[in-house]
This record gives structure tokens, C-alpha cells and sequence, in this order.
């Protein structure tokens, strides 16, 4: 089969969008869904946790195959950036509740997520 074939065969496949996003702020399967609770993450409460109303790498056989790469890389990131500075609020930082940009695949808030970043 070329390359425009196969290409037109998955462009014809059927074709089903999950909303991520509707699933994982819905109150039926979080409780408070817009309050930040980390809780709701740790080993304990995973253990109860539907694997398919948590969904930031997707779910299922095509599911994000960078998913550990990209947590380690960030634990690393994060880890090397909070030894060496302290990251404290500033004048631009939005007090309160963030607005999310509607436009945002990553669900980024409106106007950006600003900091200033000290040296320890
Ligand atoms: C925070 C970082 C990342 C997030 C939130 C993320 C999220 C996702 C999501 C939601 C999907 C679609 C899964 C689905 O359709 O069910 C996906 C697919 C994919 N991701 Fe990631 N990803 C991240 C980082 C990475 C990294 C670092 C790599 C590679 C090194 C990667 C490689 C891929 C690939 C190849 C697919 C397609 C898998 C397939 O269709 O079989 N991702 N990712």
C-alpha cells in the first residue's frame, strides 16, 4: 500500500475525540474539581482512582509512550530549579482564581503564569 493510500485509509477511519479536559473537571468523578487538592494524587487515593477520568497522557493502547520519560524529566527539572532558587510571587502574579484561557490545548491560564525566581 503507498503513502496516500494508507493515509487516505486513516484519514476514512472512524474518528472519536475524548474531552480530557470535561472528564477530568467533572464534579461526578472529583469531588471540588476546580480546587487544587494534590491529595487526590497521592499513592493512597491512586489506588482508587478510574485510570480513565485521569487522562493528561491519554489511556489506552495509543496512549503517550513519552509519559515516564517526560515525569522524570520533569521531577529532574524541578528538583535542580528548587535547590538552587526560591520562587516567590511578584507584582504581576495573579492573586486568586486563574482565568483558563479557552483557547489553550494545555488548559494555560489567561495572560501567562508569572514568578520571580530568587537565588538561594
Ligand atoms: C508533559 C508532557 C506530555 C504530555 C502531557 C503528553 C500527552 C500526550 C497525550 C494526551 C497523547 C495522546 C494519547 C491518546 O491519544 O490517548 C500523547 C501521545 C503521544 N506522546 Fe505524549 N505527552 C507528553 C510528553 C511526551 C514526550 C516527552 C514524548 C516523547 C519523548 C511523547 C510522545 C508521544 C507519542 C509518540 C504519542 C503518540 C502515541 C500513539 O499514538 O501511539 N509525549 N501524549
Amino acid at each position: 500500500m503507498n503513502i496516500v493510500a494508507k493515509h487516505r485509509l486513516l484519514f476514512n477511519a472512524p474518528h472519536r475525540q475524548v474531552s480530557m479536559n470535561g472528564i477530568m473537571k467533572d464534579s461526578k468523578y472529583y469531588s471540588d474539581p476546580l480546587v487544587f487538592k494534590p491529595e487526590r494524587f497521592s499513592a493512597d487515593a491512586r489506588a482508587y482512582l478510574n485510570p480513565y477520568t485521569y487522562l493528561p497522557f491519554g489511556q489506552g493502547p495509543r496512549n503517550c509512550v513519552g509519559m515516564r520519560f517526560a515525569l522524570l524529566q520533569m521531577k529532574i527539572a524541578l528538583a535542580k530549579v528548587l535547590s538552587n532558587y526560591r520562587v516567590v510571587p511578584c507584582n504581576k502574579t495573579i492573586k486568586g482564581n486563574l482565568e483558563i484561557d479557552p483557547t489553550s490545548p494545555q488548559s494555560m491560564p489567561k495572560g501567562g503564569v508569572w514568578v520571580k525566581v530568587e537565588a538561594r
